[in-house]
């Protein structure tokens, strides 16, 4: 006759450790700083600002919304013919580029006419006249 023993060993819980939220330091910094969550913001361009901000700021004394010449380029088709520009990533980035650094890129035939008083344009700015130029065929 054999007695099979048991045995009844008392199982006492292990508590799972705590989860401990563990920011980057320099995240950690920030925040302890007062800022803000990081968001993305995207920036929608208004081809009707883009188009008040083309008038109030003069570019029309310059720049034809169609083919002609005034002092620089005609608009119509400026933003096919943007992305066509050798050294920029696409046709914002060249249009930017134009209006923030004007003497960065000569358009052939032309001079470096263009003044450099655009540099610090707000952001919303440049989406708004880019989304202008756009509707400009
Ligand atoms: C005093 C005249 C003048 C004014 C004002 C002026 N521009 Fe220009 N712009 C030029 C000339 C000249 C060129 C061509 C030479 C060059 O590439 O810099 C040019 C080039 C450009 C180009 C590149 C055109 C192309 O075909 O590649 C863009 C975009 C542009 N200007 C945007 C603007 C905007 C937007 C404004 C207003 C905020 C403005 N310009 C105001 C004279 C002007």
């Amino acid at each position: 006759m054999s007695i099979t023993l048991i045995s009844c060993r008392e199982v006492t819980e292990v508590p799972s450790d705590p989860i401990v939220f563990n920011p980057t330091p320099a995240a950690k910094e920030m925040v302890m700083a007062g800022a803000a969550p990081v968001v993305e913001v995207v920036i929608v361009g208004d081809p009707s600002s883009g188009s008040e901000w083309f008038i109030n700021e003069g570019c029309n004394a310059c720049h034809s919304t169609g083919a002609d010449k005034i002092v620089g380029p005609g608009f119509a088709g400026i933003y096919d013919r943007g992305a066509t520009r050798v050294g920029y990533s696409s046709s914002d980035d060249y249009i930017e580029a134009s209006i923030r650094y004007p003497g960065e890129y000569i358009v052939e035939g032309y001079s470096n006419l263009m003044p450099a008083s655009w540099e610090e344009s707000e952001k919303q700015e440049i989406a708004d006249i880019i989304a202008y130029l756009k509707t400009l065929k």
